[in-house]
């Protein structure tokens, strides 16, 4: 599930390439048309799918509308890689355990939007990401894998975005095996 750019979509499909990963990414659904994701799916020749959430009179239409599509792809995992709405239990029910979310802050600082921008703002000198399963609560849930940033002094938004992305590239594969292997267990 994508909303913007999708750079962590691509790193979750080379990383299935790749064989770091041992799975598939069977489906993108993306919620805003022509976004960076869609066109990223449209090269790699992922299967992609639009699911418009203007589209849809509530949010528990729009997770329903998710679901469907989910089952018909047959997917086991489904990984929120910048899903830019909020999800209801309708969704985090249908996949108990098996929903993922990526957050550019070390929760639980910095929940909601514009993490990197909370944290400029607050001072710190270490900020990060966090892989986590998803519960209804926004931004909450298990932590699955956590990668620490430093701030540099100079930094501006992007130069302190990227440097978290990258580390959010490297973790959601992490994340998504860690999680397929608690589900095993
Ligand atoms: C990431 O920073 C993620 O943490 C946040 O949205 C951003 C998505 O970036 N939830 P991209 O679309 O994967 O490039």
């Amino acid at each position: 599930m994508a909303s913007g750019a999708g750079s962590n979509f691509e790193g979750l499909v080379a990383a299935c390439r790749s064989q770091q990963l041992a799975a598939e990414v069977a489906l993108l659904v993306v919620n805003n048309p022509g976004c960076g994701a869609e066109q990223r799916a449209a090269r790699l020749g992922v299967p992609c799918q639009r699911i418009d959430h203007r589209d849809h009179a509530s949010r528990q239409s729009l997770d329903r509308a998710l679901i469907e599509a989910f089952r018909q792809a047959q997917v086991d995992l489904v990984v929120m890689a910048g899903w830019m709405r909020i999800v209801t239990p309708v969704l985090v029910d249908a996949y108990p355990d098996r929903l993922i979310n990526i957050h550019p802050s070390l929760l639980p600082s910095f929940r909601g939007l514009d993490a990197v921008g909370q944290a400029l703002a607050a001072g710190v000198q270490l900020t990060g990401c966090t892989a986590h399963l998803v519960r209804p609560e926004v931004d909450a849930g298990p932590v699955l894998v956590q990668a620490a940033v430093p701030v540099h002094a100079g930094d501006d938004h992007d130069s302190l975005t990227a440097r978290i992305q990258r580390q959010e590239h490297r973790i959601l594969p992490l994340a998504v095996a860690l999680a397929a292997a608690r589900l095993a267990a």
